[in-house]
């Protein structure tokens, strides 16, 4: 009972100091996040007040959508941090990318070197429309190929909402998982929140990120989270701190 009127925390309380947020799309008209230097200086000020300092930003790798090579996303990285010093920004961070599994990314990682979060952590996602038909093959030979894959958002794909099953299939596969924490503030929805509180209560969160793109993104991070299952949390939050440097 006495759970049952447990006050809802924010997601702040719960930020480590030093806490890496390992996806976002922070970086100025690369795809659809921020557009300007302006909008990714006030996406960091309104990231740095609720504690987080340090990021591997993650610009979409989308077929014909974002066709961002690793060159074109670390000179972007480089020209952005080199104009936000200027301006006083002290925000520390690094480039990766998140690959949409598709068609070009079959053949992208067979030929040249993805942009990895940290050592073989490579940031995937998959259509919210339905799953590659040929996903378990995909993450096989991704793996062959020497990469960690760690899913972004899984609770996000509503055509796994219906089974854990679903889910667990997928980390039998080697996924990684990395929730949103945007989810935990219901930025997404009811059936999302509860998809995210059942992945916590299974113990099937690895890591977690903001996804931030936009302001009112920031806006939501910094309402209360309508998750049941927030205990789980520190403990994905410290996950995440594999990934400092
Ligand atoms: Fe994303």
């Amino acid at each position: 009972m006495i759970h049952f009127f447990k006050q809802k925390p924010y997601l702040q309380d719960f930020i480590p100091e030093n806490h890496v947020d390992i996806h976002s799309h922070l970086l100025p008209n690369i795809d659809d996040g921020a557009r300007t230097i302006e909008e990714t200086e006030t996406l960091l000020l309104g990231l740095e007040k609720i504690g987080i300092k340090k990021f591997v930003t993650t610009p979409h790798v989308m077929g014909e959508i974002w066709k961002n090579s690793s060159e074109d996303i670390t000179e972007k990285k480089e020209n952005t941090l080199q104009n936000l010093s200027i301006n006083g920004i002290r925000s520390r961070f690094k480039a990766a990318a998140e690959y949409m599994i598709d068609a070009e990314f079959n053949e992208l990682f067979k030929k040249e070197k993805l942009l990895t979060v940290k050592e073989n952590y490579v940031l995937v996602e998959i259509s919210y429309l339905n799953p590659p038909i040929q996903l378990f093959d995909i993450l096989f030979e991704l793996q062959v190929a020497g990469y960690k894959p760690i899913l972004a958002h899984p609770e996000r794909y509503n055509f796994y909402h219906n089974s854990i099953d679903n889910y667990k299939k997928l980390k039998n596969a080697g996924c990684y998982f990395q929730m949103n924490m945007l989810s935990a503030n219901g930025y997404y929805g009811e059936k999302v929140a509860k998809s995210a509180d059942a992945l916590l209560k299974n113990n099937l969160i690895d890591f977690i990120g903001s996804d931030v793109h936009h302001t009112r993104h920031l806006d939501f991070l910094n309402k209360k989270i309508v998750l049941k299952n927030f205990d789980y949390l520190p403990q994905v939050f410290q996950n995440n701190s594999i990934f400092d440097f």
